[in-house]
């Protein structure tokens, strides 16, 4: 049985599971301004900002938002895995003027108290196994007065997705509903946050999928940890089995309807260190 940490870093080996979720998500979300454009318009940061991201992976928020910058912003970008910050660092160390890379864990952060005006993490403290001791953390490299922008879902993000990995893998979905649950979401983050942080605001992302192919459905379902641990388990023609079914499935509801529309809960925290810590 593999720990959480392995299965993570399994997942997040590189940015290839990622990347087949994101394509989906880029083709087929309703919104016009897309969610990374939209968390840095909340950003709402001084041109001579000390910027931390903690579970950068490839580094999509600033390949995205390279155009504005502001040329006094020091950013340093981490993650837990070596592989999705070489990918950071490929995309990113031409384009950042004042860019560091560095391998680390959010429950354990390698760098000074009050060492950054600003710390991002983006849909990744749902997977930190310690939350409270990475938010410690979080407040703890904050200077007074600093702030968190943590990114994540709500409990019905993707549901329709939900429910076709619990259809097609019901023997592997029952986990990761579980660690879902007792995670960090829009509905239970604020209290989470309010034990560390004096001040939390949350700001909803509105948006929604409207997809008219199966294969970007197929490849996400594929991408999970569930899927991937279905595939190491079940014999490969089994498992081929389960996705030609979810795909003849999905093509029969394309052909009916024309689209499948699968709704999408995100957001954004902005908690605040007290600016009186001593
Ligand atoms: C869903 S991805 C999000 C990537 C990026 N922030 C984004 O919004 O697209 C989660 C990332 O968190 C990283 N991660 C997971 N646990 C971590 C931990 N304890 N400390 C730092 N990074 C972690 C993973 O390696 C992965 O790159």
């Amino acid at each position: 049985m593999k720990t959480r940490r392995e299965t993570v870093l399994e997942q997040y080996r590189d940015s290839a599971n990622l990347g087949a979720r994101a394509a989906l998500h880029e083709r087929y979300s309703t919104n016009p301004h897309p969610w990374f454009r939209w968390v840095f318009d909340q950003l709402d940061l001084p041109d001579d900002t000390r910027v931390l991201e903690l579970g950068c992976g490839p580094g999509i928020l600033w390949v995205e938002n390279l155009d504005r910058v502001p040329d006094g912003w020091c950013v340093t970008l981490t993650d837990l895995s070596a592989g999705m910050l070489e990918e950071a660092r490929g995309k990113l160390h031409e384009g950042l003027n004042h860019g560091a890379f560095q391998v680390a864990d959010a429950q354990d952060l390698p760098y000074d108290d009050s060492a950054f005006d600003a710390v991002i993490a983006s849909h990744m403290l749902y997977h930190v196994p310690n939350r409270q001791r990475a938010l410690r953390e979080i407040a703890r490299v904050l200077v007074p007065g600093g702030r968190l922008y943590a990114a994540t879902n709500g409990a019905g993000n993707l549901d329709r997705l939900r429910v076709l990995k619990r259809t097609y893998f019901p023997q592997y979905a029952a986990t990761e509903e579980e660690s879902r649950l007792e995670g960090f979401a829009l509905e239970n983050g604020t209290a989470q946050l309010r034990q560390v942080f004096s001040d939390v605001v949350l700001r909803r992302y509105r948006d929604a999928l409207v997809v008219t192919e199966t294969e970007p459905l197929v490849a996400y379902v594929r991408s999970t940890m569930f899927a991937q641990a279905a595939q190491r388990e079940l014999p490969p023609r089994e498992f081929e089995g389960i996705l030609g079914a979810l795909r003849r499935d999905l093509d029969e509801e394309l052909a009916r309807h024309g689209a499948i529309r699968i709704a999408k809960e995100m957001g954004l925290f902005i908690a605040t260190t007290d600016v009186t810590r001593a």
